[in-house]
């Protein structure tokens, strides 16, 4: 085989590895073609042209979030025991994940941790608990969030530090824990960030809304910086959703939202978790970097 015989053959072969990424039961098919190949003549005249070949194959196996078994993956859902977040943790265990819940207070998750995600210490130490006892966590979701409905003028300082700390700066942090794990390890990861429809449309309250305008451009950028690293990052954006948090929405408010939405109706906590779930599945495994809105048809 000369030069352009060993570049076509190498572009099949590329071709075929990018196929079968998104199902790694059907990488047996790779490792027949790596066996052939291996025997082939060009591999004893063209080692080095070879290696570089066998390293891209290589990918294939190492990105079980990609696989369409999520059994025993480790998956780690902030805001576990609010509305949302124990929505999704129920979700993704019904599906085969192992679910760390991270709160204030104890979740129904397979391991619950209580963390004030407000101590900027708490991601490193919450990823090595969660490792111990789960296993090595290859989504994340982050769901907790702090809303106070407080307009301009009630806004303090502690509380506008609190709503950042909270909906911006824990995401940031635990992105950065399990996205160096993930590298480090070859293993893919997967994350999806609650963010909510007033991070494009503005919020009466002005810290909560730049605080989910915030998690949209850091669901972009981290998709941007890792995608090639086998990392997927997607945002899910609420309209509202009866839980504990919409029921402190000034009454005005709350009216203006139900004479508005489409649907007519608020959103339920199980119709955000289904597209989490979706966007940590397989089937999602070409999204990144998306924000799906979740909103009964809310502008
Ligand atoms: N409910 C809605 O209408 C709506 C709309 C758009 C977006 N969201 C977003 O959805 C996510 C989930 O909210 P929800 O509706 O389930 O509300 P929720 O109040 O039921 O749940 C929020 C959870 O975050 C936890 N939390 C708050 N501060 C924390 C801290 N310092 N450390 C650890 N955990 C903390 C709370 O304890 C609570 O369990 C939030 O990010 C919220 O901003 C909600």
């Amino acid at each position: 085989m000369g030069r352009a015989g060993f570049l076509a053959h190498h572009q099949i072969h590329r071709d075929v590895a990018a196929l079968l990424i998104q199902d790694v039961e059907a990488s047996m098919v790779v490792w027949a073609e790596l066996a052939k190949y291996s025997r082939s003549s060009l591999w004893r005249v063209n080692p080095q042209a070879s290696q570089r070949f066998l390293s891209t194959i290589r990918l294939v196996p190492t990105l079980p979030v990609r696989s369409h078994d999520m059994t025993n993956q480790v998956a780690v859902v902030t805001g576990a025991a609010g509305g949302i977040g124990a929505a999704t943790a129920t979700l993704l265990r019904d599906r085969g994940w192992l679910v760390a819940g991270v709160d204030l207070t104890p979740s129904t998750a397979d391991s619950s941790h209580i963390v004030d995600l407000r101590e900027t210490h708490a991601p490193t130490r919450l990823f090595d608990d969660v490792e111990a006892r789960l296993g090595r966590p290859t989504a994340l979701v982050n769901a907790a969030g702090l809303y106070r409905a407080n307009g301009l003028l009630e806004t303090t300082s502690d509380y506008a530090s609190d709503v950042m700390a909270v909906n911006v700066t824990a995401p940031i942090l635990l992105s950065r824990d399990l996205i160096d794990r993930a590298v480090r390890a070859k293993s893919g990861a997967s994350i999806v960030n609650v963010t909510s429809v007033v991070g494009r449309i503005g919020s009466h309250d002005p810290a909560y809304g730049a605080s989910k305008g915030a998690l949209i451009s850091l669901t972009k950028g981290l998709a941007s910086s890792y995608g090639r690293s086998g990392v997927r990052v997607n945002a899910v954006a609420p309209g509202v959703i009866e839980t504990a948090m919409s029921r402190t929405i000034p009454a005005d408010r709350l009216g203006h939202y139900l004479d508005t939405i489409p649907e007519g109706r608020l959103g339920r906590a199980g119709e955000v978790a289904a597209a989490v779930g979706f966007l940590l599945s397989a089937e999602a495994s070409y999204i990144n970097g998306a924000v799906i809105d979740v909103n009964g048809g809310l502008a």
